[in-house]
């Protein structure tokens, strides 16, 4: 099969978050299954020159955009038996930020264009055209109008997946003609209409052979008004071509067998390692030197869905568990700011670095004994796959792909990875965390079989690429 992946960010190039994970892992295992994939994302200032030194150039060509021509140069690098395709266009991407610009809608219509202009000046025919969120949302849009269907993608089939809800770009009416070039009879109920506006992912989802998201809770999630943002009755309404696969992980390169970033390494097998790990990190964030305190990490973009407000209401509750506890990331400024001033409350015991560091993540994941994940809405989560592959055990609100993923510890039998509430509830959250301390503090051997039932679980690509290639099947009729 030639799948077409197309992406606005793609791990190791360009990533603001777990998208860019997925898109730079799932082609690979695509390959090992023996199809051949091109993966296609823009050329923005981002992309370091280390990879741009190993991009060869192919061609430029003109793109239609309603009255524009915009010039499109494309870029290929070819890493692991998967071939990027990179589009180049200075005015759309050569800009310090990837996303958040007033002209968003121009800049990704743009590039769903090109990403359907590209296969015919390669004369390269893909059976799939794989789209990701609302910034390729209009690809299957386009892929229905006879002028964009050029020999090279007579047989082509769209499949569109869902890696967030929350974003689904929705516009002004105006956008349709001015920006998107599509005629009015697209702005209707059964398309891109939605309350008077023009919502892309609403389009993708009408118009896709089949559409997926990243975890089969989410998908069950996705028919509620509380999960959907205002998508429920679309889906519901598609549910006919609509699953949920779970997300996998490159299992080499989160390996604490392996890690770059890691001062020691360990295994399953040998979990040594880690306490020279959990020194390290309480070093490095200005944390007591303690090896028996219960310490919990959390990696995370510290918004609104992750379930932040939780660990802010419960915060001295948290602390008054006798634990230390790291927060990693960037975000919202009130739980910035809130977590900035538990820094000064407990010193010692509560480190914030509001940053985006990949390096101090993996110490984090391989540091931490607990791993912290309290989401309102999580479609898939990676990060609690990264820590239960580190040894780190997860604490997790029940749902999307946190529920498929950490099934609860079961103190009789011992079974379960991680520790679970189902409320979006701070007590809750508050009790498991206390279970989990005291377990970890009073039973070793019951703590060790629960990092190793996660250091041990297969996380790969594996099956869910087969799960996709079978929706693939399904597309193609
Ligand atoms: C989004 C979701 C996250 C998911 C990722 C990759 O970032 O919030 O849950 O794992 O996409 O699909």
């Amino acid at each position: 099969m030639n799948i077409l992946f197309a992406s606005s960010e793609v791990a190791p190039f360009i990533k603001t978050g777990g998208l860019a994970d997925v898109a730079g892992s799932l082609p690979q295992a695509l390959v090992k299954e023996g199809h051949q994939v091109t993966v296609i994302l823009p050329l923005y200032q981002g992309i370091s020159q280390f990879w741009r030194d190993q991009m060869t150039f192919l061609k430029h060509f003109n793109v239609s955009l309603s009255w524009r021509q915009a010039y499109c140069g494309l870029f290929q690098l070819v890493r692991e038996g998967v071939t990027y395709w990179f589009v180049d266009n200075e005015y759309y991407f050569k800009r310090a930020q990837v996303y958040g610009h007033f002209d968003d809608c121009e800049r990704f219509a743009f590039f769903s264009r090109a990403v359907l202009a590209a296969p015919a000046q390669m004369d390269w025919a893909p059976d799939i055209i794989h789209c990701n969120d609302w910034q390729t949302a209009l690809i299957p849009v386009y892929l229905l109008e006879e002028r964009y269907r050029v020999p090279q993608l007579a047989g082509a089939h769209a499949v569109f997946t869902i890696h967030n809800i929350e974003y689904q770009g929705r516009y002004g009416e105006q956008v349709l003609q001015d920006v998107i070039g599509l005629d009015s009879s697209y702005f209707n109920e059964g398309m891109l209409a939605y309350f008077g506006d023009v919502n892309l992912m609403k389009g993708a989802i009408l118009a896709s052979s089949q559409v997926t998201t990243v975890s089969p809770t989410y998908a069950q999630e996705l028919h509620t008004p509380f999960y959907a943002h205002g998508m429920d009755g679309v889906i519901c309404q598609q549910d006919g071509k609509f699953c949920g696969i779970l997300n996998g992980i490159d299992m080499d390169l989160y390996d604490p067998a392996a890690c770059a970033d890691l001062p020691e390494h360990y295994s399953a097998k040998d979990l040594t390692g880690k306490a020279a790990c959990k020194a390290a990190l309480q070093r490095s964030m200005g944390l007591q030197e303690d090896p028996y305190v219960p310490l919990i990490g959390c990696v995370s973009r510290l918004v609104g869905h992750k379930g932040f407000s939780l660990v802010t209401d419960a915060l001295h509750d948290i602390m008054g568990l006798d634990v230390q506890m790291v927060v990693l990331g960037t975000g919202e400024w009130q739980y910035e700011e809130a977590f900035r001033s538990a820094q000064g409350q407990y010193p010692g015991r509560f480190a914030a670095h509001l940053a985006y560091s990949p390096a101090l993540s993996n110490l984090v994941y391989a540091g931490s004994d607990l791993f912290l994940m309290p989401s309102v809405s999580e479609p898939c989560g990676l990060s609690q796959l990264i820590a239960m592959r580190f040894g780190s055990v997860p604490v997790v609100r029940e749902t999307g792909g946190l529920k498929d993923t950490v099934p609860p510890y079961n103190k009789y039998t011992g079974e379960g990875r991680g520790f679970t509430f189902t409320n979006i509830n701070a007590g809750d959250m508050v009790w498991v965390l206390r279970e989990a301390a005291a377990l970890y503090r009073s039973n070793k051997p019951a703590w060790r079989s629960l990092q190793k039932a996660g250091m041990t679980a297969d996380f790969s690509w594996g099956p869910s690429a087969k799960q996709y290639l079978e929706v693939y099947q399904k597309a193609m009729g």
